[in-house]
């Protein structure tokens, strides 16, 4: 009883879309539909500058922390523990509250995976950092470190449930990427911070 709660808390939590808010609040559109078109940090950075895209990125990554850490503070098993974060981030993805438009779900992934095991969920925000670093490309660093995040999950926890909750992120991530995807194979993906 107490699992399904949670996995449906984790689902709304997810649904509070950071990016959209904080763009109503500071009159910088509606990333929905500007920019590249996604509610998530790095098109709040194109649209309104760091500190508007700190506050997504914090925002976004809070939501999927939070039932997370909650699940575990209750003890619940591994399965739990990844189903109330894939429902976070399901819930980033297809919001209910925002008509199901969602994100690309990194910030929230990467807030999942830190609550779920820090070292994996650090050895995946190191990797977005050297791809980023390196190419200045959001989408691809995105990709490359997601892809990654159920082997890190293999090699540094024992519970077999958070790496398949890290494959199946992988997977929708990719697929929330296609457009990415695209860009990056003909050469016109945007840099970081480029409109
Ligand atoms: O966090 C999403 C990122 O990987 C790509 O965002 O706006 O460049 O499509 P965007």
């Amino acid at each position: 009883m107490i699992d399904a709660a949670l996995v449906i808390l984790g689902y709304l939590a997810g649904s509070v879309s950071t990016g959209v808010l904080v763009a109503r609040l500071l009159g910088l559109g509606d990333p929905r539909h500007d920019g590249s078109g996604n509610p998530g940090a790095t098109n709040v950075l194109r649209l309104g500058g760091r500190p508007a895209a700190l506050a997504t990125l914090l925002g976004d990554a809070l939501k999927g922390v939070v039932p997370v850490l909650i699940a575990q503070a209750l003890e619940l098993p591994g399965i739990t523990v990844a189903s109330v974060g894939g429902a976070a981030f399901l819930g980033h993805l297809y919001p209910v509250f925002f008509g199901f438009q969602g994100g690309k779900g990194i910030a929230t992934g990467l807030g999942i995976f830190i609550a779920a095991a820090w070292p994996a969920g650090l050895a995946v925000a190191l990797t977005w950092a050297v791809v980023a670093g390196l190419a200045r490309i959001s989408s691809l660093a995105a990709l490359v470190s997601f892809a990654l995040a159920p082997a890190y999950f293999l090699l540094i926890t024992p519970a077999p449930a958070l790496a398949a909750m890290a494959a199946g992120m992988a997977l929708l991530t990719a697929w929330r990427h296609r457009g990415n995807i695209r860009r990056i194979a003909n050469g016109t993906e945007p840099r970081i911070g480029q409109r």
